[in-house]
């Protein structure tokens, strides 16, 4: 099943180089040249002579549906210009899993093999995930060439701590392909629309505790909300995601804000609303209605059905957008709207109300579209007409909730941008 991330459109074209080198880790590179390829990636694969006596070109050949390189090529015919082209027509070198070895001939700029001349020749952002034994990468050799690396603008994803081939445990595990695909979208964000802007998402349904077992919460998946965090990284926003409890893992790249309760969303999106925040995207489904009291024990069956009186719960939006100080209110807010009927009166009245720049309907009644799917079909409402709107409403086809987020991610960058 595709995961909630996956884009129609961000990989699409994208020429990436991969690099393998010699790792027992090398077998997860083919994972990830076939996830970058599913993704819409042009994936040219170079294999060092140690990344081949673990895995097979033809490995590589077979996920990308395109010729893997080896240094077979530095003695063939076309081989003296092969590396320039490789390194000057990609987006990004990655080289995973890379050893330390390949890492000290990178930080001294050594060009013994194929995939290395290639780096030299590279002008494209450079990402490694380093594998090694603890030791290895603990050494203070290794140390000095990640920081002269660093220094020069190379990337790092990893390594993650966990049992090494050696048997010991510490740090020097390769991360798992989907966790590197994550950081490759952080690195080609760098140049998107929304570099440089602070956009803070919220997501998840909230919970209000009865008692210290109970919790009154609502069907909020929390999918919508981490695409749209997802989709500001790819656009190279600086992200912050207020998320109450869900089942997903953060995009990686995103400052991650646990809370639990209404009034902990409201805390955590004011504290950072003092800062400048070029967005706000309210998707998490916030309580209306908290228990006034919650019990200090957990109530009992044998002491009979309890009652249960309801509070109101603080209305986050309301109060962010609300705010009088044109320092503290985001520059462009967005709320979103489930409504089981009465979809575009009810979410206009919620726009004017909360004083949002737009607002994200949806009716949650269809199938295919809100809580917990992973599709969504929504109605977007402008306080002011925008470029994309006929008037001041436009309606998106059924899509996925990466695309949504996309979609609503292009628009906020394009309001910014008219501001
Ligand atoms: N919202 C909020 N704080 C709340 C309730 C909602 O910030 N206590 C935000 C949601 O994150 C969403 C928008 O307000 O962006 C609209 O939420 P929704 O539940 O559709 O509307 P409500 O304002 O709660 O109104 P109602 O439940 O009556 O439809």
């Amino acid at each position: 099943m595709a995961s909630i991330f996956t884009s129609a459109q961000h990989l699409l074209g994208k020429h990436i180089l991969l690099g393998v080198t010699g790792s027992i880790a090398a077998y997860k590179a083919a994972e990830l040249a076939s996830r970058l390829t599913q993704e819409g990636a042009q994936v040219d694969v170079i294999l060092t002579p140690a990344a081949e006596r673990f895995v097979a070109p033809l490995t590589f050949q077979s996920v990308t549906g395109r010729r893997a390189f080896t240094d077979a090529e530095l003695w063939g015919g076309e081989a003296h210009v092969l590396h320039v082209g490789l390194g000057h027509s990609a987006d990004l070198l990655v080289i995973a899993p890379c050893t330390a070895n390949t890492l000290a001939s990178l930080a001294h700029g050594n060009a013994d093999n194929l995939l290395t001349i290639t780096a030299l020749a590279a002008r494209c952002p450079i990402l490694l995930a380093p594998a090694m034994d603890v030791g290895m990468f603990a050494h203070p050799a290794t140390q000095e060439n990640v920081r002269l690396l660093s220094e020069r603008g190379v990337h790092f994803a990893g390594p993650g701590e966990g049992r090494m081939a050696s048997g010991l445990t510490g740090k020097g595990r390769m991360i798992e392909p989907a966790e590197l695909l994550g950081h490759i979208r952080l690195v080609l964000g760098k140049n998107g629309k929304l570099v440089g802007k602070q956009v803070v998402v919220t997501a998840g349904g909230t919970q209000e505790a009865i008692d210290p077992v109970r919790v009154i919460t609502n069907r909020s998946s929390g999918k919508q909300g981490y695409a749209l965090a997802q989709a500001a990284i790819d656009a190279g926003a600086q992200v912050t995601l207020i998320t109450a409890p869900t089942a997903l893992t953060a995009p990686v790249g995103a400052r991650l804000i646990e809370v639990r309760t209404a009034a902990e969303m409201l805390e955590a999106v004011l504290a950072v609303s003092t800062r400048r925040v070029d967005a706000l995207l309210m998707a998490a489904a916030v309580a209306d209605f908290r228990p006034k009291k919650v019990a200090v024990d957990k109530l009992k069956k044998r002491d009979g059905i309890p009652q249960v009186e309801l509070e109101a719960a603080p209305d986050v939006l309301e109060t962010v957008a609300g705010q009088k100080s044109r320092k503290k209110r985001p520059r462009v807010v967005v709320g979103f709207a489930a409504e089981s009927r009465d979809l575009i009166q009810n979410a206009s009245a919620k726009l004017s109300s909360k004083k949002l720049d737009l607002i994200v309907a949806n009716d949650i009644r269809a199938p295919d579209s809100g809580f917990g799917v992973d599709t969504n079909r929504v109605t977007l409402l402008y306080a002011v007409p925008t470029r994309f709107a006929d008037g001041r409403e436009e309606s998106l086809p059924l899509m996925s909730k990466a695309e949504v987020a996309e979609a609503i991610i292009e628009r906020v960058a394009a309001m910014l941008e008219a501001k």
